[in-house]
């Protein structure tokens, strides 16, 4: 791994083994970009990779020089209107109404580790030998003002994080009114694109688009990032698959508004652009004021979307994610949520919480209503002090009966919502969200606390603390069920407004850090409506995220596969719920609900007390087989194998990161008669280990076995108990 600048041509090369990432000081001092891809030895110049060519309607930055244009010049950070006519990475309008700006190199920087990002999430490194950095400073000479682009590479993955930072030094004030985090050129357009798409409920189901001259975007507007599209992109080759071929990934580290753009040019060149969205997002920088955009982090593979995904799992699970929980397998709990609605009190609770034990369940987390008035979502947001009607001993009185039982006891949490039925908003009924005048739209009977302001995270900070200081809380689930409508602050002048949807996520981030320091035993689960805020800059503060509301096993096959596009299996919430589904209507084995669910951070959502004795066994099983094998599922190398948006069958496998074990599942949606023989072919095994299947002595087979003849699915046992919605796992240690 090396960052090497070349002084006589300008041109800084960052390498490891898997990619090189080229960039040139251009002729009027901007910077243009050379190459992105695969590892290329290293050498004085690749200035010859500049296309550069007489082409009718294009404007020329120099007199006399046809040659260079922006219009076909692949660039770093590019700017609209001076000879390029792409969507720019950034706009900046000044006092006297331009919006052209000339940022030029002027000095850098290549220093070993990587910085931390003032006030928001980003990926880090634990010793400064796993990654080299790079700023390259550039300066406007009339706006005074300068911009900084960060570049890190890591050692062992196919990675380039980016960010950008804008200081006026100038007299003048000035407006971002576009300040995304990277643009990247790529030469060519031979490209489909992939992203993930879908609402609530049905989150993060996978997208291909081939590319076209033009514009196709993803987006956010919401002021989450939201359940109908993930901050996440990628290009791969139309040839490539999940093994083999070349795939461009780009995630961004943050939980707002977002826009993730490919435009392909009139020369078929391909921009990517990804940062804040900049529609609504105005940033006014007065003398001597710094605006830090969010981190974007590139993946480079040529082993496929799988090896884009591994990279993407690899970073976000070891070097986004933090604190104690990181590295430690996570606790089955049960969730009331389902079992009980808002319909409980400390007996019922007691009851679920001990058949739980019974069973080996370790925690036994309350989720809503157990706070100020909330006998239903029309009432209590707000007020984080405990309903005695229902729990006469508190919460500190139910935690110490949870842990008498032998469980840890962990507690639902809405901190940026209130209902209007609520003593917070009687108290301040301008601490939410609305536009003067005008009617605030409410979402599920709740509205959205202005967390622009200081005052406001302040007093929900005072809340969640007292609680997590007096009562034994072990987990808190952070939940935020809307989104932002009618975004305006009321503390904030005219001139400010577009600051509001970004102030608002660093008030969520402030939060998050004092609550994350202040209590580091604690783990967090995130959660959004189910998965409306499953991002990059959420998992820096908590670890795991609630994948869905969706918990039929069927429907959250595709959503933990899409899912696993950029996300690691110890990021996704995955429980066992009853049936029929209360999402789908859908009845699935206790079987096929665990054998989906064992592919996450694994916990029920039911009341085990109306069970069977015969299903408390199951799940008993079913328990054990999870504690088991949590460490590796939850922190080895996931394989999507077989697709279910492409058919009736789907199919992963996770495999220990010495190879020594492996998981996989099997999936069928519906039954059929007659059916073809199928062949399972798995993947990530050691070639030469030989290994046991499901501990069945007489199916021991050679890893190159496995992975290239496949195991044969026996149909009859497959669906030996559940005809429709069947799955098998395959369980494979080392002999
Ligand atoms: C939405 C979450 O996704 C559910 O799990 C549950 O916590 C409810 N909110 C409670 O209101």
């Amino acid at each position: 791994m090396a960052i090497v600048f070349h002084e006589n041509t300008g041109e800084f090369h960052l390498y490891n083994e898997h990619l090189s990432y080229m960039i040139k000081i251009l002729d009027n001092g901007q910077l243009g970009n050379l190459y992105y891809g695969k590892r290329l030895r290293d050498r004085d110049t690749f200035g010859h990779l500049l296309e550069g060519g007489l082409k009718s309607l294009a404007a020329y930055v120099f007199e006399n020089d046809y040659y260079f244009s922006l219009q076909h010049t692949k660039q770093e950070y590019p700017s609209y209107g001076t000879t390029d006519f792409r969507y720019p990475a950034f706009e900046i309008k000044q006092e006297n109404g331009s919006a052209i700006s000339h940022f030029q190199y002027e000095s850098h920087v290549i220093y070993k580790g990587k910085k931390k990002l003032k006030g928001l999430p980003a990926t880090y490194v634990e010793q400064d030998s796993e990654a080299v950095s790079l700023e390259i400073i550039l300066y406007d000479s009339v706006l005074h003002s300068r911009l900084v682009l960060s570049y890190t590479i890591y050692e062992e993955l196919p990675v380039i994080t980016r960010n950008a930072k804008f200081i006026n030094h100038g007299e003048q004030q000035i407006r971002l009114t576009r300040a995304l985090s990277a643009a990247v050129d790529l030469p060519d357009y031979d490209f489909e694109s992939v992203h993930l798409a879908g609402a609530w409920s049905r989150e993060r189901h996978v997208k291909y688009r081939k590319l076209e001259q033009g514009v196709q975007s993803i987006h956010s507007l919401r002021g989450a990032s939201s359940a109908e599209f993930n901050p996440f992109l990628a290009l791969k080759r139309p040839q490539a698959d999940e093994f083999a071929g070349e795939v461009y990934g780009f995630s961004l580290v943050y939980s707002g508004n977002f826009l993730a753009q490919v435009e392909v040019d009139t020369h078929h060149m391909t921009r990517v652009t990804l940062g804040i969205h900049p529609d609504h997002f105005e940033w006014p920088l007065q003398a001597g004021e710094t605006f830090q955009t969010p981190e974007a982090v590139l993946v480079y593979s040529n082993t496929g979307l799988n090896g884009m995904s591994q990279a993407f799992h690899r970073l976000y699970r070891t070097r986004l994610a933090r604190g104690k929980w990181r590295d430690q397998v996570r606790p089955i709990l049960i969730n009331n949520w389902e079992a009980t609605s808002f319909d409980f009190d400390e007996s019922k609770v007691l009851s679920i919480a001990s058949t739980a034990k019974e069973l080996g369940i370790e925690m036994f987390v309350l989720d809503d209503g157990w706070f100020g008035a909330r006998n239903n979502d029309r009432a209590g947001l707000g007020d984080w002090y405990v309903n005695r009607e229902k729990l006469p001993d508190g919460i500190e009185g139910l935690a110490k009966k949870i842990e008498a039982l032998g469980m840890k006891f962990g507690l639902w949490f809405e901190p940026e919502m209130v209902n209007k039925d609520s003593d917070l908003y009687r108290a301040h009924p301008d601490w939410i969200i609305h536009t003067p005048g005008r009617a605030a739209s409410p979402s599920r009977n709740q509205y959205v606390l202005d967390y622009s302001r200081k005052e406001v995270v302040d007093y929900i900070y005072g809340l969640m603390s007292n609680l997590l200081r007096e009562s034994s809380i072990s987990y808190v689930k952070w939940d935020m069920n809307r989104y932002i409508t009618e975004c305006y602050s009321t503390a904030m002048e005219a001139s400010e407004q577009g600051k509001v949807f970004h102030r608002y996520i660093l008030g969520v981030y402030d939060l998050y850090e004092r609550l994350t320091s202040e209590f580091p035993n604690v783990l967090f689960e995130s959660c959004s409506s189910g998965g409306a805020r499953f991002d990059p800059g959420i998992l820096y503060y908590a670890p795991q995220t609630w994948t869905s509301d969706n918990t039929d096993a069927i429907e959250r096959i595709k959503i933990q596969y899409g899912t696993s596009y950029v996300y690691p299996v110890s990021s996704m919430g995955a429980h066992v719920s009853e049936v029929p589904n209360q999402q789908i209507g859908r009845i699935t084995s206790l079987q096929t609900r665990a054998n989906v669910a064992y592919f996450g951070a694994f916990g029920y959502e039911l009341d085990l007390n109306v069970l069977h004795m015969d299903e408390r066994e199951v799940v008993k099983r079913q328990v054990q087989f999870a504690k088991k094998h949590r460490e590796f599922i939850q922190q080895g190398v996931f394989y999507r194998l077989m697709d279910p948006f492409k058919g009736n069958v789907a199919a992963w496998i996770v495999v220990s990161e010495n190879k020594s074990e492996a998981l996989a599942g099997y999936y069928q949606v519906l039954n059929g008669v007659n059916l073809e023989w199928r062949r399972l072919k798995l993947a990530g095994l050691d070639e030469q280990k030989r290994y046991c299947v499901n501990g069945d002595q007489d199916r021991i087979h050679y890893g190159d076995e496995l992975m290239n003849a496949g195991l044969v699915i026996d149909h009859r046992k497959l669906c030996a108990s559940d005809a429709d919605f069947a799955s098998i796992l395959f369980y494979l240690n080392e002999v």
